[in-house]
């Protein structure tokens, strides 16, 4: 939906129906986010747009100021934090670390599992003492929870000390946001539910200058039964290739060392686009540029592509570590989750990757006690867990999202066989996790050293292709560099290792 249209809708559109009469916020920009909505997968093109600019009337808004954002969640959230910052700057604010010196508090939220969205209400109370004390001090809620209805209307009831609710459609509007939140008494509330057009041009400050997050694409048309990201993300918008490749042309010519390309369901990549190019080409482009090591998440084991694998098989900066969530080892709960893939395909994409990867490491996200999951339906996950050999995993309890099919289903297993699920399946994930890095020692393997160990100067750390964090002694000058180490031990989550040398940079690839 371009601008135009997205104001003719907002003419039409209908006050939403809240419990109680908020209509004094009319006043002032309130537009709250409706799940309705943000199911709908129009037709309408997307337009892409490199035209953003900074308002004249907005400029030195930020002067004499400072912001602060707190990210939660994934690494979308952490690359919108990044857009947001610089939009911040742009405006002549300046990024504070602390919150009892910030102008301006934002709270970039994740709406993935409810323990996520409690952390948030928690902190979003923590804040009340801040506002009693600097009134003029604005706080702000972004990122997936603000595309909720039933967040926003707790916020509107309960959280008065909120000046300002805008959604992850809306951050390019920050400075008319900011504007609007200085300006008036009720919160500002400005979420679109339906996606907007991709904007190329948005300032950013990167976190670091040794890694670099590169969107590929936004949202997420998958619809599993129990995930909020198709609602709080919007349909899957892919950014044009040569955009793409010219951002990590010049993260290249920056210096950075890896990058990892993002998107939440990245196997979708280019479907949108009707170009005949998909993630395999995606990577074939970026592996030819000279940047020494790529990644990408996340995936989808459904439309894991033999181009793909043939790509990733070809080694070079392409690194040997595929995050590939399973969800479960169970047929029927996959069929429920609506993951549209079996066990036995799984495990075949796995057979494919590692006859052409062999030294590929493969990691996953597991969900246990999904409603109704049996002990048997349980106990092939743990089977799958252990016939892949995956060498770490994410895993979680089900939790219902409000608005998603599987949180309308009825639900018979209890929250203790549910918690002795998750102990087992973790009991067996370290197992795992412990023999992988154990692995490692003797060998000498390359670090992408990152910096130094929050207690010892001389200690650095960075981590591995396979991403294994690693620890060594070393001295400074090393940071931002790839070094060989050898590994000397391994802990439960790391390993430990003596610095050997610093690997040379490629050669022969353009830029
Ligand atoms: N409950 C528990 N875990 C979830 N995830 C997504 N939605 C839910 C939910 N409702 C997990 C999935 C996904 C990871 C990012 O979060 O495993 O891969
Ligand atoms: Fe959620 Fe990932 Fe499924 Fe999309 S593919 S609905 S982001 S779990």
């Amino acid at each position: 939906m371009n601008e135009e249209q997205r104001k003719q809708q907002q003419q039409t559109k209908t006050k939403p129906n809240l419990e109680k009469d908020y209509s004094k916020y009319f006043e002032h920009v309130f537009e709250p986010p409706n799940l309705k909505d943000a199911r709908k997968r129009g037709k309408e093109d997307v337009q892409y747009h490199k035209d953003f600019k900074i308002d004249e009337r907005f400029q030195g808004m930020g002067k004499g100021r400072k912001f602060y954002i707190r990210t939660y969640g994934c690494q979308m959230n952490a690359h919108d934090t990044e857009v947001m910052a610089g939009i911040f700057q742009s405006l002549g604010y300046e990024a504070t670390t602390s919150v009892d010196d910030a102008d301006v508090i934002l709270l970039n939220t994740c709406a993935i599992r409810e323990n996520a969205e409690n952390k948030v209400f928690g902190e979003i109370g923590n804040l009340k003492h801040i506002k009693q004390a600097r009134p003029d001090c604005l706080i702000g809620v972004c990122g997936c929870m603000s595309q909720e209805e039933a967040v926003v209307n707790k916020i509107l009831k309960s959280y008065h000390n909120v000046d300002m609710i805008f959604g992850t459609h809306n951050i390019h509007r920050l400075p008319e946001i900011l504007e609007e939140a200085y300006m008036s008494k009720a919160m500002v509330v400005e979420v679109w539910s339906k996606e907007g057009d991709v904007i190329e041009n948005l300032p950013k400050v990167r976190d670091g200058k040794i890694k670099a997050w590169v969107n590929i694409m936004y949202g997420c048309d998958k619809f599993c039964t129990y995930c909020i990201v198709p609602f709080t993300r919007g349909k899957e918008r892919s950014r044009m290739p040569k955009d793409i490749i010219d951002e990590v042309r010049d993260l290249a010519r920056q210096g950075y060392q890896e990058i990892c390309l993002l998107g939440q369901n990245v196997n979708s990549y280019g479907k949108d686009l009707g170009l005949d190019y998909d993630l395999g080409d995606l990577m074939r482009d970026v592996s030819k540029i000279d940047i020494p090591r790529v990644r990408f998440t996340t995936s989808h084991p459904w439309d894991f592509t033999d181009n793909l694998i043939e790509v990733l098989a070809t080694g070079g900066n392409l690194v040997e570590h595929i995050h590939l969530p399973v969800q479960s080892g169970n047929n029927e709960v996959l069929k429920i989750m609506g993951r549209k893939y079996t066990r036995e395909s799984y495990l075949e994409l796995v057979r494919k990757i590692k006859q052409q990867i062999p030294d590929v490491a493969l990691t996953t996200d597991i969900i246990v006690g999904y409603p109704n999951e049996t002990e048997e339906q349980f106990q092939e996950t743990l089977s799958l867990y252990e016939e892949v050999g995956f060498e770490h995993a994410y895993t979680y309890i089900y939790s219902p999202r409000p608005g998603t099919p599987a949180a309308k289903m009825d639900d018979n297993v209890s929250k203790e066989v549910k918690s002795d699920r998750l102990q087992r399946l973790n009991k067996l994930v370290t197992e795992y996790s412990e023999r992988a890095l154990s692995q490692y020692v003797g060998e000498t393997v390359e670090v992408l050293c990152e910096g130094t160990s929050k207690k010892r100067d001389d200690v650095l750390s960075g981590y591995t292709r396979k991403n294994k964090l690693v620890n060594f002694i070393g001295s400074e000058e090393l940071i931002g560099q790839r070094v060989m180490v050898e590994i000397t031990e391994a802990m439960n989550y790391s390993l430990n290792g003596k610095f050997v040398s610093i690997v040379e940079q490629r050669e022969g690839v353009e830029v």
